[in-house]
């Protein structure tokens, strides 16, 4: 064998590795050909001959095993020495789906190898009993249960969608001059047979780690102008006016390379009477990180007619020359600085500034979470337009909105 830094040249029958060694790097062919095989009671059984550009020995490294077969090279043969770092690095930043599916696959080959050993290649070979059969506690790895509640929480969501277990809950918004509703969230909710009303913030995460939030969010665009359409026709019917209302609709940045998100926008707002500046799209601040798209997705939107406001402002990566590049219409300030605010003047003066600059921008903001009348009064007095929160009102369906809505005339009457 000779070395040099990144390649191994071998000759013919030279062992490059033997089972049951701990290993210290893979390999790529680069030239030759290697045997990959088993010693049993002196038998020696081959598993695999590799050729020009497969890799071997990754095993050992990957799962951090012992060898599990030995390899030899059939002929003169040259390898590229892949390290252990360069496959367990992309190994721990995959997915950690695909970093289950990888380490359960190493553990069945592991296994088929031990069986080919035992018992030659050609005769019969038992198959491993199962370990369990209606439960995760057989895996020990912790990890390794969460991804797998993750998979069947997806699995779950997806036949949640078929069988029209979402529904659409909206929560007003408030303009703080004349404590009006000047508009609404619609918020997803999940009516879980088995899990109950389940709250956006536990599913859309797992839903936008998969395509799956495509189908949701066309889903919740639609179900959120038609329920707009119902509390308008319904503030009609008793002459209240509906033109300056708007509804609010979370977008993912999944949702940007949507090819049909345009075409189901524009749909639904004609569909159900809405003019397009009364719809507003909420994008999280979290999304502008992921490059300069989402400024020509936020222009493109502004084109159509449609409203936007950046969501979660202050707890993603604020950059302020977003504040003044984006053609966006508002600033949603966070519930954690309005919940903070109280006991901690740090955070007061980033709400008072925030406001401020906003107002300056003509970006006015929204401060999410309002709670208490304390609350409200000093976010009138930092400068915020308008408010959310379950001071006013939680996210209701509609029917209950409506009735809550109409309610509050009779009392602002009375
Ligand atoms: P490792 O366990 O590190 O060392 C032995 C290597 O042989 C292993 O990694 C794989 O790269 C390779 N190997 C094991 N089983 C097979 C097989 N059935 N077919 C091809 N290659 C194998
Ligand atoms: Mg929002």
């Amino acid at each position: 064998m000779s070395i040099g830094q990144f390649t191994k040249k071998f000759s013919a029958g030279e062992i490059i590795f033997t089972e049951g060694e701990i290993g210290q790097c893979a390999y790529l062919i680069d030239q030759g050909r290697v045997e990959i095989f088993v010693d049993k009671k002196e038998e020696r059984t081959p598993l695999a001959r590799l050729g020009a550009g497969e890799i071997f020995g990754e095993m050992a490294i990957i799962d951090g095993g012992p060898r599990s077969a030995s390899a030899m090279a059939m002929e003169d043969s040259e390898l590229t020495v892949v390290s252990k770092e360069q496959l367990t690095e992309r190994v721990s930043d995959a997915d950690p789906v695909v970093r289950l599916l990888i380490v359960m696959l190493l553990s069945r080959v592991r296994d088929g190898i031990k069986e080919v050993g035992k018992y030659g290649k050609h005769k019969e070979y038992v198959p491993k009993e199962v370990t369990s059969t209606h439960d995760l506690d057989h895996l020990d790895d912790k990890t390794s249960k969460e991804v797998l509640n993750r998979i069947r929480f997806e699995s779950e969501l997806k036949e949640a969608l078929t069988k029209n277990e979402f529904s659409v809950h909206c929560q007003p918004i408030v303009d703080l001059k004349d404590n009006d509703v000047a508009g609404f969230e619609a918020l997803m909710r999940w009516n879980s047979p088995t899990r109950g009303l389940v709250r956006p913030d536990i599913f859309m995460g797992i839903a936008e780690e998969s395509s799956l939030i495509i189908p949701m969010g066309r889903w919740v665009i639609k179900k959120a102008c038609e329920e707009f359409m119902k509390i308008k026709d319904a503030l009609s019917m008793f002459d209240r006016p509906v033109d300056h209302l708007f509804m609010s609709i979370n977008v993912s940045g999944r949702q940007f390379n949507d090819p049909q998100f345009f075409k189901i926008l524009n749909n639904a707002t004609k569909k159900y009477g809405h003019r397009p500046e009364q719809i507003k799209l909420e994008i999280t601040e979290r999304v502008l990180v992921t490059g300069n798209m989402v400024e020509a997705w936020i222009q493109r939107c502004r084109d159509y007619g449609y409203t936007i406001a950046l969501d979660d402002f202050g707890t993603g990566y604020s950059s302020l020359s977003y504040l003044s590049r984006l053609n966006v219409n508002n600033i949603k300030i966070d519930k954690s600085f309005v919940h903070g605010m109280e006991d901690d003047p740090n955070t007061m003066i980033i709400v008072k500034s925030i406001a401020t600059l906003a107002n300056h921008l003509n970006r006015p903001a929204v401060a999410e979470g309002i709670e208490t009348e304390k609350q409200l009064k000093v976010l009138k007095k930092l400068g915020a337009a308008y408010g959310q929160g379950y001071l006013f009102c939680k996210p209701m369906p509609v029917d209950q909105l409506i009735e809550f809505l109409l309610q509050e005339e009779i009392e602002a009457a009375a």
